[in-house]
């Protein structure tokens, strides 16, 4: 299932970056954006995600963040996400870029995530910047939470439509893209921005780009190598592929 190519170039590198998308969770039963069973097919997400939603709507922007966050308290990362763990302990250097807000990389036990999309199980009140990290203490049976320590709105951490990702995770993202030998692109369908530029950063340094997915993606005709298949059940196999050639 994997060329001797793509084996000997992970072996033989000091650094792996690896990029994933909601593909990677599917499998622990979270909806994934795009394809058959997106969130988008339900849920008009590209109005509901945004500042003005959260300014003129912010009760029914509230109602679609906290679905998500009780649906994710229920969740449990899949063998895709613990294969990445094991993944983390082969490389000197290992960067995980992810796109998913869901938490399961951390959960799961990676170290070096760098959620360049936020996480939506923290947040922080709009008008004193107060901060809650997780569900603990945070007032869920409002529909419209209120900051406790100004009453102020509070919002998901989370980046929204239009607006910028965090310039320092996104240049640490794009640092990792450049420097690292072999990049992998998990379960994302490679077209949101500036995500969608970094298998291309990494391809200009030099890198070997390797593409896992459900499907095919824009990014997939530009790969050195596109596995196409479930990341719960492909990536297993790469890390028992790995561990034999040690
Ligand atoms: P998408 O929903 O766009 O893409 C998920 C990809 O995963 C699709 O190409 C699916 O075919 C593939 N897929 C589904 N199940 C899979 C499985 N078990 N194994 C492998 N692949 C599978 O999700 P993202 O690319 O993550 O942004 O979307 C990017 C961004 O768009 C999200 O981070 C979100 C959204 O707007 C923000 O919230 C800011
Ligand atoms: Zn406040």
């Amino acid at each position: 299932m994997f060329s001797e190519k793509l084996l000997l170039r992970l072996k033989h590198s000091s650094q792996l970056t690896i990029m994933t998308g909601a593909g990677v969770s599917a499998e622990s039963g979270v909806p994934t954006f795009r394809g058959k069973d997106g969130l988008w097919n339900n849920y008009d997400v590209q109005q509901l995600a945004t500042p003005q939603s959260l300014r003129d709507n912010t009760e029914i922007f509230w109602k679609f963040y906290s679905w998500r966050r009780e649906l994710l308290e229920k969740v449990k990362p899949n063998l895709g996400h613990y294969a990445l763990v094991d993944m983390e302990n082969f490389f000197e250097h290992f960067t995980l870029i992810t796109q998913n807000v869901d938490n399961l990389h951390r959960i799961a036990g990676n170290k070096n995530v760098l959620e360049i999309h936020g996480n939506i199980m923290n947040s922080y009140c709009i008008d004193c910047g107060e901060r809650i990290e997780g569900m603990d203490g945070f007032p869920k049976t409002e529909s419209i939470p209120k900051c406790h320590k100004c009453g102020g709105f509070m919002r998901p951490d989370v980046v929204l439509f239009g607006e910028h990702l965090d310039p320092q995770r996104l240049r640490q993202a794009q640092d990792a893209a450049a420097t690292c030998e072999v990049f992998l692109s998990i379960g994302t369908s490679a077209v949101v921005e500036p995500a969608a530029s970094l298998p291309y950063i990494a391809k200009g340094n030099g890198a070997y780009i390797v593409e896992i997915n459900a499907e095919k993606t824009p990014l997939t005709d530009n790969a050195d190598e596109s596995l196409i298949g479930q990341t719960g059940k492909i990536l297993p196999l790469l890390i028992m592929a790995l561990d034999k050639m040690r």
